[in-house]
């Protein structure tokens, strides 16, 4: 039904129980994509539902049995008009998935990709969202769970990890670190790896946020898409959903894809910057926005070639802007995002001011995770102010507040 190609040197493989990347170009540069027979599938638009699981779509998934309870996907796609001037503006919020993040979409695939090659113990390494996901996600099932996080992850994506019941790693380094001695420990013990990029399928688990944009806007495609970027896996994934839906006949354009980092973690715009062929370039990252906090991108080379063939483009924006984001989107929209989540409308603002977006196109931001899993990057916002139980007292505050 479907098959794995290297996205660097071409060379097709069958899907087979220990076959993670490309063994002739390596983990970096030989990440799989995954490719189906578009002919031989057979699905028509009334087969999909706005409301529905990823379930739903596994005709165009690489799995035999989805293993998941839970609900994954079936997010809201809300619709503003008139925001920055923007005549049509959808906002597909992820937030709202059983552990709150996007990266749910992708455990949902791991875990279930896990039972049919009949592994005991799954692990991943995450800068605390996938690590979030993978705990959530197991917990009602079988699989023994070890997860690698940087101890400075935030700290309620580690108390999802402690009260879903996984093992956790704290690791006294970066997300970077932690990813390698994750794979070493992985590969030592036989454990199946839910890694970013490193396994093939979890780019497809992602791509359902794509399909859904497109099912819940009537099969009308955006004309630019914006996401926050750290590994480049959720901006390579959405790149497909559309690309699988255009070649089913579904679609009859792909959006330009504009991927967002943090100025200082800005790894993957580097290597696009510097043309083909791209080459990583790595860096020391640090930003505000831990879910992108990433140094060494795993998934850099899809990243540029699939952005690059939708006509879009990457920029970068300040922790401050990020920050300015996640208030002004909040305030007009309900959309409480964490700061890797509310990127994508600081980078929508970021291409308004550089002329980079027409004002009638239809825009769509995808906000990847919810804010409260990380509520110190906006104690700024927070102001301890406290009021005496008088009627006087709170009458006089609320004269204050209002003026
Ligand atoms: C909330 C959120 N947004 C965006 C991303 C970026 O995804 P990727 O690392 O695949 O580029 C992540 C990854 O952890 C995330 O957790
Ligand atoms: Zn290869």
């Amino acid at each position: 039904m479907y098959k794995l190609r290297c996205i660097s040197c071409g060379k097709i493989y069958e899907p087979s129980r220990d076959l993670y990347t490309c063994p002739h170009c390596g983990e970096r540069m030989g990440t799989l994509e995954i490719i189906y027979d578009y002919e031989k599938i057979n699905v028509k638009k009334s087969d999909f539902y706005p409301e529905g699981d990823i379930s739903q779509f596994s005709k165009i998934l690489p799995i035999n049995d989805y293993a998941v309870q839970l609900k994954v996907g079936g997010t809201p796609l809300y619709k503003f008009k008139n925001i920055l001037g923007i005549k049509e503006l959808l906002i597909k919020y992820d937030g709202t998935n059983p552990t709150a993040s996007y990266k749910d979409r992708a455990t949902a695939i791991a875990v279930s990709k896990a039972y049919e090659f009949d592994y005991d113990t799954i692990y991943c390494a995450s800068t605390g969202n996938a690590a979030s996901s993978l705990a959530g996600l197991t917990a009602p099932t079988k699989l023994n769970t070890y997860i690698f996080v940087p101890a400075s992850a935030p700290i309620a994506k580690i108390a999802q990890l402690y009260v879903y019941g996984a093992h956790v790693i704290q690791i006294d380094g970066t997300y970077d670190e932690a990813f390698d001695i994750s794979m070493e420990v992985g590969k030592r013990l036989n454990w199946y790896s839910r890694n970013s990029a490193i396994n093939p399928y979890l780019l497809e688990g992602k791509k359902t946020g794509a399909l859904e944009v497109i099912i819940q806007n009537n099969f009308e495609p955006p004309d630019v898409v914006f996401v926050g970027v750290g590994d480049g896996t959720v901006i390579s994934s959405i790149f497909k959903g559309f690309f699988d839906f255009y070649n089913l006949g579904l679609i009859k354009k792909i959006p330009k894809i504009i991927g967002i980092q943090a100025k200082n973690a800005d790894a993957i715009i580097r290597t696009f910057e510097k043309g083909k062929p791209y080459i990583p370039t790595d860096i020391t990252s640090t930003t505000i926005a831990d879910s992108i906090s990433v140094g060494k991108p795993r998934d850099v080379i899809k990243a540029c070639k699939y952005v690059e063939k939708s006509g879009g483009t990457f920029l970068r924006v300040s922790d401050e802007e990020i920050l300015k984001a996640i208030s002004e989107l909040a305030r007009f929209s309900g959309v409480f995002g964490e700061p890797a989540g509310a990127a994508s409308y600081a980078g929508l603002k970021k291409a308004i001011e550089l002329d980079l977006v027409g004002k009638d196109e239809k825009i769509c931001i995808f906000v990847t995770g919810n804010g409260l899993k990380d509520i110190k990057s906006v104690e700024k916002l927070i102001k301890p102010t406290k009021v005496k139980p008088y009627l006087d007292d709170v009458l006089s505050f609320i004269n204050e507040v209002k003026s």
